[in-house]
């Protein structure tokens, strides 16, 4: 038997290869919820306009709400030959209410229907995400604030730099993930124009009503233009960048993660929660976690690349390549979701090592910019003549393998005369990263006022769910 839902000009059945290459029920399953409530917006609208009788409506919805129920207890049956889920929803609903279930797709196509079915997937996976991140956020801030004077040396090249306090670094990821919110904030806002009734690629002739159907389904509108609101992915492709942007804050924070746990840094220690040990190595605790959001970046990355190139060649309207469109964005965002999930894990279970981070603060001579800001300061020295009187200050330190502040005082001056024992305030890590009050900088009172403005912020908005 050909295809029941198009099989009219077909007599044979296709070849099994042919059924499989084209079969997304596979995945777009995991569209069922959006589909129905598309479906049952549609119905509603067809009943309102006259162009299907309340009786059949009726049916119609009744049909779909059981199919839900059938699909959310494991009770539905998925097949294959039935292509994707539109169509095995729709035929279920047909050896439900019979003739009656034919009428739904008045004034449709599966065009504009999987693609208000994907778009509404898309915004509630974005929903989904802003709250996981709000969660990590919160997480972040109120380490930070717990941390907002501990030290830690900064690094650039990762080689130290200057000290800077934990609380601050940890803070630096608030502001991305902020910053990853409002991007996928953006994307929500522009995705959120309703495309059904576009129909196959030209609209329809009959008398539907858009505004109705795009306002039950939560769209700020209908498209505007039924070619673009069937052949356009930028729904998916911009909450795609914006999650390859997110991965990768993730991925360079998991990285610090990583170094951070090795007993060369030993920063932080991960509990027994978030660690891992090695079969042959009795010693080891892994940061696996870590270790898979690093890597997990790469798929995410990766789905945004892949939906890009199916999309650069097709021309309008719609073209079967677009069924590619789902499964590296539903692989992706839920990867993310598990990445931010696991991340907010980290950061809860993750204990600093103060002793070791403020130790190392003071390593590397990373106090040297003080030291060439008091010259600017106290002795009126152009930068440029500090920094090269701080550097054969540093030569000295590094040549005699003692610390800058343990120089003496005759030997600071057989560099510069005119220096006075005042100098010594500015060597101590602790005063290092008390004079950095520059707005945004890393002073633990600083520190403290930001970190404590996100925790009132994130309260503002609703918890995560
Ligand atoms: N399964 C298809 C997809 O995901 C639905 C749209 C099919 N439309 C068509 N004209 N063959 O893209």
């Amino acid at each position: 038997m050909s295809n029941k839902m198009w099989g009219g000009r077909f007599a044979e059945k296709p070849a099994a290869i042919m059924q499989e290459i084209n079969a997304s029920v596979g995945f777009d399953y995991k569209l069922a919820a959006q589909d129905i409530a598309g479906s049952l917006a549609h119905v509603e609208m067809l009943a309102q306009t006259g162009l299907v009788s309340r009786e059949d409506a009726e049916a119609i919805s009744r049909g779909l709400a059981e199919i839900r129920g059938e699909i959310e207890s494991g009770a539905f049956t998925f097949s294959p030959e039935l292509e994707d889920i539109h169509m095995n929803i729709e035929s279920r609903l047909a050896a439900k209410i019979g003739a009656a279930a034919g009428r739904l797709h008045t004034a449709r196509s599966r065009n504009d229907q999987v693609a208000v079915d994907f778009r509404l997937w898309v915004r509630d996976t974005i929903d989904h995400l802003d709250a996981q991140l709000r969660d990590l956020q919160q997480a972040l801030a109120e380490k930070a604030v717990e941390h907002a004077g501990s030290l830690m040396p900064g690094f650039t090249h990762l080689q130290t730099a200057q000290p800077v306090t934990f609380g601050h670094h940890l803070l630096a990821y608030v502001e991305m993930f902020s910053r990853d919110r409002s991007r996928f904030c953006d994307a929500r806002a522009r995705l959120n124009e309703c495309p059904l009734g576009a129909a196959a690629l030209a609209g329809t002739s009959f008398p539907i009503d858009r505004e109705a159907t795009a306002k039950a389904l939560g769209f700020d509108r209908p498209t505007a233009n039924s070619l673009d609101s069937v052949a356009d992915r930028d729904f998916v492709l911009e909450p795609l960048a914006d999650a390859a942007i997110c991965a990768v804050h993730l991925s360079r924070f998991a990285e610090e993660i990583v170094l951070w746990t090795t007993a060369q840094f030993g920063f932080v220690r991960l509990t027994d929660q978030f660690s891992t040990g090695s079969s042959i190595m009795p010693q080891k605790r892994n940061p696996d976690a870590a270790e898979l959001v690093r890597g997990k970046s790469g798929r995410v990355i990766g789905a945004l690349a892949g939906l890009l190139i199916v999309m650069k060649g097709l021309p309008l309207a719609y073209s079967k390549d677009m069924q590619e469109d789902k499964e590296g964005a539903f692989d992706a965002l839920q990867t993310l979701s598990l990445s931010i999930a696991a991340m907010a894990g980290m950061v809860r279970d993750l204990e600093p090592d103060l002793k070791k981070m403020k130790a190392a603060a003071g390593d590397g001579y990373a106090t040297a910019t003080d030291l060439a800001d008091w010259l600017v300061r106290e002795l009126k020295m152009p930068f440029r003549e500090a920094h090269h009187v701080t550097g054969r200050l540093v030569a000295l330190a590094s040549d005699r393998k003692i610390g800058l502040q343990k120089l003496s005082l005759n030997e600071l001056q057989s560099v510069e005369p005119r220096i006075t024992k005042e100098i010594y305030d500015v060597l101590g890590v602790e005063n290092s990263v008390k004079s950095r009050t520059s707005y945004g900088g890393t002073a633990p009172k600083n520190v403290r006022a930001q970190a404590k403005r996100w925790l009132s912020r994130l309260a503002k908005e609703k918890p995560a769910t």
